[in-house]
């Protein structure tokens, strides 16, 4: 497992310790939230990012919130909570780890019975839970993986999907390190991922910690990439999968998968069951995050469009369930037509 670790929470203090992913790799720094409302900030502001990871780091949002209140009655406890839970939610619309980690504790507190006490202690418990299971999901997820991939892998793969964007081990980057621990060859070409970079910044730091050989290239390389050299298979994350298998994913996802697709490149999306959203149709109903035009305009901090340019910076696209090849989660692999195989994978 890593060395650091993307979430703590901290018994002495009863708060939760995030790396601060915005400064890595050169800094190493964490961000103590005391409340809920911290852990909002510390999520919209990608402090902790990765939708596994914003559904973990939420349920202790969620476990401060739970220590920070003075309610007299169970029932106001209950409203405190939720109340929580809608700022949490607020943070980041996309991932749908977020809501379902959140609604998962909030009916757990609503069924049980108990004095103030035990019901904080459950919310945590519950927190606790969540994120133990995250980190022998991924691992299942890369198990899963190995027995569809062949003895020598070169991947390409978008955005940190690694142990950073989970608890921990990660789940495409999972897979890719499951592959490399069973001892197959592995070679990963690295999307930088405009325009935040968690590729060249968080995916390239965790490969060279693993010891797994890599380059990264820029987002529009891949075509290029999959046509000078063998591709054996596009790995990615995702923040949501509609019934349909349509997946949200990181800004360029979609335009990877078209490119795979035009090269005969199987294109598989990685993700524990919780990602997974049967009340939505498909991809356009999914909600997706648009983020400050300093993303784009600004590098570093430093102007690099004309003063005024317009941009639209949408933080994540929908890969359409057509160009999938299949989804890989902790309780098998889903192929088309992914309305059937989803809803066998998903346990109520
Ligand atoms: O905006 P981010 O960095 O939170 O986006 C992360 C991604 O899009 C990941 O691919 C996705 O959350 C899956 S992480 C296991």
């Amino acid at each position: 497992m890593n060395t650091y670790r993307t979430l703590q929470w901290d018994d002495s203090t009863n708060t939760l310790v995030l790396l601060d992913q915005r400064s890595l790799p050169h800094r190493i720094q964490y961000v103590i939230c005391k409340d809920e409302q911290q852990t909002a900030e510390a999520i919209r502001k990608m402090v902790v990012r990765g939708a596994p990871a914003i559904g973990a780091a939420a349920a202790f949002g969620l476990a401060l919130a739970a220590f920070r209140c003075n309610c007299q009655t169970t029932e106001e406890f209950l409203r405190h909570i939720e109340n929580a839970a809608q700022q949490l939610t607020a943070a980041r619309p996309t991932a749908v780890n977020l809501q379902w980690a959140l609604k998962r504790i909030i009916r757990k507190v609503a069924e049980a019975e108990g004095t103030i006490e035990e019901l904080r202690r459950l919310v945590l418990d519950e927190a606790r839970r969540i994120t133990d299971e995250d980190v022998r999901i991924n691992q299942q997820i890369g198990l899963n993986a190995l027995q569809i991939l062949p003895e020598e892998i070169n991947f390409i793969h978008h955005c940190n999907t690694g142990a950073l964007a989970t608890v921990d081990y990660g789940t495409a980057l999972g897979i890719i390190r499951t592959a490399h621990e069973h001892g197959r060859k592995v070679f990963v070409f690295v999307d930088e991922t405009r325009p935040r970079l968690q590729g060249a910044k968080l995916t390239a730091w965790e490969l060279q910690q693993l010891g797994i050989p890599f380059k990264v290239i820029v987002d529009g390389a891949s075509g290029f990439v999959m046509k000078r050299f063998r591709i054996d298979a596009v790995v990615v994350g995702c923040d949501r999968v509609a019934a349909n298998g349509d997946t949200a994913n990181k800004i360029g996802t979609y335009n990877l998968a078209l490119a795979a697709k035009a090269h005969g490149v199987p294109f598989y999306v990685a993700c524990p069951t919780s990602t997974i959203d049967l009340s939505i149709a498909n991809g356009d109903l999914i909600p997706i995050e648009e983020r400050d035009s300093e993303e784009i305009t600004h590098l570093e901090g430093k102007a690099i469009c004309p003063r005024g340019t317009d941009v639209f910076n949408p933080a994540f696209d929908v890969t359409v369930a057509e160009l999938i090849t299949a989804i890989i989660t902790e309780n098998g692999v889903c192929y088309p037509p992914f309305e059937r195989s989803l809803r066998g994978v998903v346990h109520p």
